[in-house]
């Protein structure tokens, strides 16, 4: 119970807002008890995919690794991903969204001038000027990203 606790802290740390995610809760009943499940967005789920996968890519760099994959697809679901009802996809929203896509795009071009940490970096800082806009939450998260 502890542990789950911990977890659900954490969790609501993570996201952008805790009202944000009550908006989204569900709640099971099993006739004795009730359970409050929260539901992540579309758009939630992805962030999260583009977290692990930019974790790898770090890990990747560091090790200094030709980076042997190419930009995920997937990605450009950032562009049609459900948000949560709480967020808008405004023209900050798109506008970030269309930048992010692109600077993500180079850290896999292979005849660019600058390094691939540089590139790397640039596409971090890209998740981190979208998110002071509206989702400030994951901020801190995101910083490890950067390679030092
Ligand atoms: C165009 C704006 C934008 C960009 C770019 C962006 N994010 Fe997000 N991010 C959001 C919004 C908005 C949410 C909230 C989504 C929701 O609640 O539906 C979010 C949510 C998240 C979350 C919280 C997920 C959860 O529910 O626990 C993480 C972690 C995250 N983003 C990481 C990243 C990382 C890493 C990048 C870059 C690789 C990135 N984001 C790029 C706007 C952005």
């Amino acid at each position: 119970m502890k542990v789950f606790l911990e977890c659900l802290v954490v969790f609501l740390f993570l996201s952008c807002n805790s009202s944000e995610k009550v908006e989204n809760k569900v709640t099971i009943t099993d006739g004795t008890k009730t359970y409050d499940v929260y539901q992540a967005s579309e758009m939630s789920t992805l962030m999260k995919g583009m977290y692990a996968y930019n974790m790898q890519l770090k890990t990747d760099i560091e090790a200094g690794n030709e980076l042997s994959g190419e930009f995920p697809e997937e990605f450009l679901k950032i562009h049609s991903a459900e948000l949560s009802e709480t967020k808008l996809r405004n023209e900050t929203f798109q506008y970030f969204s269309v930048k992010f896509i692109d600077v993500q795009r180079q850290v896999f071009k292979q005849d660019s001038m600058l390094s691939v940490k540089e590139r790397y970096n640039s596409s971090i800082n890209m998740c981190l000027s979208c998110h002071k806009t509206e989702c400030t939450g994951p901020i801190p998260k995101i910083k490890k990203l950067l390679i030092k």
